[in-house]
């Protein structure tokens, strides 16, 4: 709506970039440090590994205003834990010709999911590709529960990949690309990192890498980390899938995007998450 205008506007005068601004104070990312609940320390800046582009890797939330940055100090205000809530409860509930739930076979989630979801994307051997939370969800709900998969963002998938996520919060994101066929999809999930595409013939890497810190329109572009998803986006009131996120950015370039869980996406959250490694599990992340 606003952003189509402004994309029109600059499309009909013929200007084929979008126009970056450095506003000079508040541009850099805040020097500001994250505890939640007065406990648990999130890394939200680390030294990125061999091979990064960037100097320092930085959290998505040294990007927005004080007050969203605070929402997610306390997991009373965070309004993503409603979706956690919910992720608890879908975990214990019984579905499906085989009679289980998630809990009958893995038990109490905070034991036997602690640091999982910080190890996603993961080579899956039986599927031979990489599968993220979501996907492993739809796994189990299949081959283990005799339930139907959940189809994208709908019903549990996003409060379980949630639930499942927040059990690893605070811990750091490890990806491991020496398993299986993995730096293959992480060499794939590269080029499409760096891929320019749509009309506005823009990367990821040409909002994220080169303009990490600068203004595009209101926003506050960040380094695009993934440690924090699924999200709780202000503006939209509700928890936000990182293929959602995926999609929504790439068609800010005015591009096609790809379905969800495909394997161009499922490459790119390869690549991308471990640009973000080392930085701790933030879910539920509170975002613009
Ligand atoms: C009948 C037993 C069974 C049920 C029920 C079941 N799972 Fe699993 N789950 C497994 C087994 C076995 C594995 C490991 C091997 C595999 O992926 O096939 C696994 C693996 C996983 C993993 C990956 C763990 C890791 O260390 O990487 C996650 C996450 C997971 N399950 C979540 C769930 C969720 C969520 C549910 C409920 C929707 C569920 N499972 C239901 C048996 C089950
Ligand atoms: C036209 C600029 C633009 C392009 C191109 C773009 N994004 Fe974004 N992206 C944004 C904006 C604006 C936001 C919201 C503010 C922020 O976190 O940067 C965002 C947010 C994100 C986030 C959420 C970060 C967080 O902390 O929650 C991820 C992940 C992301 N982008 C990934 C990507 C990927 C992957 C691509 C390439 C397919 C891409 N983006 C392309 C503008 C862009």
């Amino acid at each position: 709506m606003m952003k189509r205008k402004i994309y029109n506007t600059l499309l009909v005068a013929g200007i084929s970039a979008v126009c970056f601004s450095t506003v000079s104070v508040t541009a850099a990312p805040v020097d500001d440090t994250l505890v939640i609940d007065e406990e648990i320390e999130i890394t939200t800046r680390t030294a990125p590994p061999e091979g990064h582009p960037l100097k320092e890797v930085i959290s998505g939330w040294h990007y927005r205003t004080p007050e969203t940055r605070a929402l997610e100090t306390d997991t009373f205000q965070n309004p993503g834990y409603l979706g956690i809530e919910q992720g608890e409860e879908i975990w214990n509930t019984v579905e499906g010709t085989e009679g289980k739930s998630c809990a009958s076979c893995h038990g109490d989630a905070s034991e036997s999911m602690a640091s999982v979801g910080a190890t996603f994307p993961k080579w899956h051997e039986k599927m031979s590709k990489p599968v993220n939370v979501e996907l492993q969800i739809n796994y189990c709900r299949t081959e283990n529960m005799g339930a139907e998969a959940y189809k994208f963002d709908k019903g549990g998938q996003k409060p379980l990949t949630a639930y499942i996520k927040n059990q690893s919060l605070g811990k750091p994101v490890e990806v491991d690309l020496t398993a299986g066929k993995m730096q293959a999809w992480f060499d794939k999930g590269k080029e499409t990192y760096y891929k320019r595409t749509g009309q506005l013939d823009l990367s990821c890497a040409s909002c994220h890498e080169k303009n990490n810190g600068n203004y595009i329109r209101a926003d506050h572009l960040s380094q695009g980390n993934v440690n924090g998803f699924p999200t709780y986006r202000l503006k939209q009131n509700k928890l936000i899938s990182l293929h959602n996120r995926f999609r929504g950015c790439i068609r800010d370039t005015r591009a096609e995007f790809p379905a969800a869980f495909s394997d161009e996406l499922m490459g790119l959250e390869v690549y991308v998450t471990w640009r973000g490694t080392g930085l701790s599990v933030e879910t539920p992340a509170v975002r613009q």
